[in-house]
């Protein structure tokens, strides 16, 4: 029986050292609203993503909603199909209606040349992902913004670490969201934070996160509870020290794959950008299937039955989920390239634990075709 590959796994601190966190909490018995470890973590994650105002939440999908309260958005906000649910759901629940608009097809983040279009009386603002942590294109982006007074959220929940130029993405637009799950190159099991520019708005964000409460009576905004307690905090504190070893682990997984699938017909990858610095979280090949010979599905079940556990990210759309089906923009036709991607898509096995061997087999496995 072959060993199972999972596509990813997660960055565990070792337990000796979250032992001794917890050892701390028992006795502070402090485990929520904001202890020592919140605050360790919060400044930590500062200094190592160079930004100045990041806030803890207990997780990316509240802490995107809690961004689109922060600023004000209403009526219509333009977006991507091409991304996990959670980047359209929080417009949903927050009563925006989504206005899709395609990707372009060398980065599969949103194409910046048909945000313009999408635009009406009612748009307030842009929401773009930086998907598998590729850079949207954040200059056009930040243009087209200011021309129509629009605001822009970065879905930087893959972006962990992710630099352009020298600068953290998480610098670019209006504010900047971050997931912590598990599945994410940087984790607290669950977690997520907001970025933004400055003081006041980062003021707001935090009474956001804890009900609205200024002090312990005042409460000045309809806030909800978005805290990230004590134990995933600790968590994520021994993490933030492991992770750049497991980026560099990724790196060289993300190095042979390229390689050694150069030259397989039918099979793409996104290239490398030399001006960016990658954190390596998701390796996405798409499937041709009239020169590979057969198609991503085929392949996705073949690479199963041999215990080699890839997942299709991002397929189906966002737009097809019945909740976006009708809108006019999620028509396929307004979408070619969204379509075509996410019927090619598969994402291959990549993670600190991944072994040579381990990538050998699944290479092996592409070029075999299953
Ligand atoms: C692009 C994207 N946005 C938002 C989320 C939601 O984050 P969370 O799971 O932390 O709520 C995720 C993933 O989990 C994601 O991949």
């Amino acid at each position: 029986m072959n060993k199972i590959l999972k596509v990813t796994s997660p960055l565990f601190p070792p337990l000796e050292e979250f032992q001794a966190y917890l050892s701390e909490i028992w006795k502070d018995k402090q485990v929520a609203n904001y202890g020592q470890f919140h605050d360790k973590l919060e400044d930590a994650l500062q200094k190592f993503l160079k930004v100045r105002e990041l806030s803890l939440f207990t997780n990316g999908t509240i802490a995107l909603m809690s961004a689109v309260k922060a600023l004000g958005l209403s009526g219509e906000v333009i977006t991507t199909p091409y991304s996990f649910v959670a980047s359209t759901h929080i417009l949903k629940w927050t009563g925006i209606t989504p206005v899709f608009a395609d990707i372009e097809p060398e980065f599969c983040t949103i194409d910046a040349d048909l945000i313009e279009q999408a635009i009406t009386k009612k748009t307030t603002a842009i929401l773009a992902v930086h998907i598998y942590g590729n850079p949207c294109e954040t200059e056009k982006i930040e243009l087209i913004a200011r021309r129509h007074g629009l605001k822009v959220i970065y879905d930087a929940a893959h972006a962990f670490g992710v630099e352009k130029n020298g600068k953290s993405l998480l610098k670019e637009g209006d504010l900047s969201v971050m997931s912590f799950h598990a599945t994410k190159v940087f984790n607290t099991a669950e977690g997520g934070a907001i970025v933004s520019k400055e003081g006041e708005v980062r003021k707001q964000i935090d009474y956001l996160k804890n009900f609205g409460f200024e002090d312990e009576t005042e409460v000045v905004t309809c806030g909800i509870n978005g805290k990230m307690d004590e134990l995933r905090a600790a968590y994520g504190l021994i993490c933030l020290k492991y992770v750049e070893s497991a980026i560099s682990a990724r790196k060289k997984i993300a190095e042979t794959y390229r390689y050694a699938l150069t030259d397989v017909k039918g099979v793409s990858f996104i290239n490398e950008q030399v001006d960016v610095k990658s954190n390596y979280g998701y390796f996405p090949i798409f499937i041709d299937r009239d020169e590979y010979g057969i198609n991503r599905d085929v392949l996705y079940s073949r690479l199963r039955e041999s215990n080699i556990l890839c997942r299709r990210y991002f397929y189906p759309l966002i737009t097809e989920c019945p909740e976006y089906r009708n809108e006019p923009s999620a028509k396929a036709t307004n979408l070619p390239v969204a379509n075509r991607k996410a019927s090619q898509v598969i994402c291959l096995p990549i993670h600190h634990e991944l072994t040579a061997q381990d990538t050998e087999r699944v290479i092996d496995a592409i070029r075999r075709k299953g």
